[in-house]
């Protein structure tokens, strides 16, 4: 039967550009929409800018245009940035729509006439020059627990610790500068602390595997246990100045983040129904027998899993089928930094020339559904998508096409019964299985598992030494055809990872648009194919120091501007959201990783040239107790070696021997050097007299 199916991502804050952190999320969705399509499901995709809030106004009066001229800029980047890696809404919205704020009003009506919504007054920061409240993130002061400086009214980033900003010692509003008052003013609330919404609550977060487990177990934290009554209520409403939507009947209040945010997934959903001639109420009504899932980061699970559907379940709207919650990006181990340039924005990855699915199928092949996690290291990703790619599943078609254009005028001969092809048309469903869970690095082991299955019958078979062989006509076609046959359903189980480079392989294979049931057909004999021509490029290692470069912030590292509003926004339950980076000289070490180094004081005994070699210099030290050892070190630019016989030095005592080719290498001496190449030339370490050999340095 086919399902109809609505899927949604996070919408991005429309106040800053997208970058490979949020493709995480975008691209995984991506992958599981198409997958779905490929079924022959009825699958809509539909995202929005989250286009509201107080950053937002903010960044536009500096610039000098209207929040709404803001907006529409933004939404033309982000808008490109997504097709570029061809991830394909449905309806990529805004919500600052009419719809969205249609059905904010309605939400809000109906959980009032539910009587879950609380006028309170609370006592807020005030900037008086500004005449506005201040959210925590623009206000400055010192931490009150170790006195940093500058500090961000909710947490200290010298320190960690968390606080209210009152709590701030001599704050200042970071919009004027001006010393803020306390003020009280009236707050619109959700109460998320009624009886109904619990008992609603510990049911839904329990119910038909709706969350992952690690989210579930989160949940059952937050709820805490049955007798517990651990839910805060919501603040809904924010005070002008504000960009937003006022709230129906409270004049200047306006709709926090979280009751028009995920609103936007219906009112982006509603304007495609006009379009496309659905159903809204199908999708929305409250028995709907339609799936709805929401990809998110697990960030805003609190958001999504508690907030969410408990406003809609009390204004009678369905709930979500599922919440997948996925975990942060880190670049070569480490959270994404601007200064060492790991904070890469989309734009950026496309101006410097890398292909969008490499990327693509780098993440996919990370994927598996769970919240760990993912981590993009740039030397792995050049060789996985080489080796992959490049080396496996292009290569079947590069080593059988030509013959067939060559030899048989493009047409193929009978795909005979060939227990490989077999095989692999039978890990449909399997693999079918691997992209419903999410596991998508599963569904890439296997996919790849079948490659190198293809690449071994071709090698075995060796159509290239046939081909050169009188007579052997027909073995050679029939070869060169069944090797295409496997690049058939290899590229038909890529397709949801791989778009673009699947629509250029149909194209080459001359067929229509590859759907998950092809995989039980062959094609026939005589089917005709087009020429050959080369599909992807290898990924050159160069091509991402470029991108690390243009990346590179000289600048003190600034957060990003998507975790800043985040900060700004969310206020409570986030947990370490921050995916920017908190100083240059992260990552930081443990103490015990330093002292796995073991640094000891060297006398150089002897020093010589070596036969044959630009930089080194082989020098025999005398680590104390009668023991030598003999290091080559990359040093001859700056020193002549009977200048150093008899000087002290450090060296690194415990470094894994390494064969060279002059001979073995048994340590390294430390120098300085200027990296930004400003000082030129090599500073040997000395240490103070009276050191001797074998001493430990620490
Ligand atoms: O956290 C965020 O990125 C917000 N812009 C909200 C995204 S989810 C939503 F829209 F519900
Ligand atoms: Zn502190």
């Amino acid at each position: 039967m086919t399902r109809k199916i609505l899927v949604t991502s996070a919408l991005p804050y429309a106040n800053g550009a997208i970058h490979l952190g949020h493709l995480v999320e975008y691209i995984q969705t991506d992958i599981w929409v198409r997958f779905q399509k490929m079924r022959g499901n009825e699958c809509w995709y539909v995202c929005a800018d989250d286009t509201h809030g107080t950053p937002i106004m903010l960044r536009a009066e500096k610039e000098g245009i209207t929040p709404e001229e803001l907006i529409a800029r933004v939404h033309g980047e982000h808008s490109r940035d997504f097709a570029g890696f061809h991830v394909a809404f449905d309806n990529y919205y805004s919500t600052h729509s009419d719809e969205t704020r249609f059905f904010a009003n309605d939400i809000y009506g109906k959980l009032q006439a539910a009587r879950l919504i609380e006028v309170r007054s609370i006592e807020q920061f005030f900037d008086p020059v500004k005449q506005m409240f201040l959210p925590d993130r623009f206000i400055k002061g010192e931490c009150p627990k170790c006195g940093a400086l500058d500090q961000y009214g909710d947490s200290c980033e010298s320190c960690g610790a968390a606080y209210a900003p009152t709590d701030l010692k001599n704050p200042v509003s970071a919009v004027s500068g001006a010393k803020p008052e306390l003020k009280s003013s009236d707050h619109y609330f959700f109460k998320l602390s009624d009886p109904r919404c619990q008992a609603f609550l510990r049911q839904w977060t329990q119910g038909e595997d709706r969350l992952q487990t690690e989210a579930s177990n989160k949940l059952q934290e937050w709820l805490g246990t049955p007798g517990e009554n651990k839910l805060t209520d919501w603040d809904i409403s924010r005070d002008a100045p504000y960009f937003g939507f006022e709230i129906p009947g409270a004049p200047g209040k306006y709709f926090y983040v979280w009751l028009d945010a995920p609103i936007g997934y219906m009112g982006s959903f509603k304007n495609l129904c006009a379009r496309k001639n659905l159903d809204f109420d199908e999708y929305w009504k409250q028995d709907s027998k339609t799936e709805l899932y929401h990809f998110i980061g697990k960030d805003i699970l609190y958001f999504h899993a508690l907030f969410w559907p408990a406003e809609l379940e009390h204004a009678g709207y369905r709930t979500p089928t599922k919440v997948f919650a996925h975990g942060f990006l880190t670049v070569d181990g480490s959270k994404m930094s601007k200064s060492r340039g790991t904070f890469i924005t989309a734009e950026s990855y496309l101006q410097q020339g890398l292909n969008p699915e490499w990327l693509r199928y780098y993440f996919a092949a990370k994927l598996n559904g769970t919240m760990e996690d993912i981590d993009l290291n740039l030397d792995d990703f050049v060789a996985r998508v080489n080796s992959d790619l490049i080396g496996k599943y292009i290569n079947i078609a590069s080593r059988c096409a030509g013959f067939i254009t060559k030899r048989f005028d493009g047409k193929l001969a009978k795909v005979e019964r060939n227990s490989i092809v077999e095989e692999m048309a039978g890990a449909a469903e399997t693999i079918a299985q691997c992209y419903e869970a999410r596991d998508f690095a599963r569904a890439v082991r296997e996919i790849m598992a079948l490659a190198d299955k293809a690449n071994v019958f071709i090698a075995n078979a060796k159509p290239w030494e046939v081909a050169k062989q009188e007579g052997k006509d027909e073995l050679l076609h029939s070869i060169c055809t069944e090797g295409l046959a496997m690049f058939r359903l290899l590229s038909l189980y890529l397709k949801p990872i791989l778009p673009k480079l699947v629509q250029r392989a149909e194209e080459f294979l001359n067929v229509a648009p590859l759907h998950w049931q092809d995989a039980g057909f062959q094609l026939p004999v005589h089917h005709l194919i087009n020429p050959y021509e080369h599909l992807m490029q290898r990924i050159d290692p160069k091509l991402t120091e470029a991108l690390v470069a243009a990346n590179r912030e000289s600048l003190a590292p600034a957060a990003d501007s998507h975790s800043q509003q985040r900060h700004a926004e969310h206020q409570q339950h986030t947990e370490n959201v921050v995916q920017a980076e908190t100083s240059p000289w992260e990552p930081f070490i443990s103490i015990d990783d330093f002292s796995k180094v073991d640094l000891r004081i060297a006398r150089i005994a002897d020093a010589k040239h070596v036969e044959g070699a630009d930089k080194l210099i082989q020098l025999t030290l005398d680590v104390g107790n009668g023991e030598t050892r003999n290091v080559f070190a990359g040093i001859k630019s700056a020193y002549d070696p009977a200048t150093l016989v008899g000087r002290l030095t450090v060296m690194v005592a415990n470094l894994a021997p390494r064969k060279m080719k002059f001979g073995m290498s048994e340590g390294m001496v430390l120098a300085a050097s200027d990296t930004d190449g400003k000082t030129p030339g090599l500073f040997l370490l000395s240490p103070d007299s009276g050191a001797q050999p074998g001493m430990r340095v620490k």
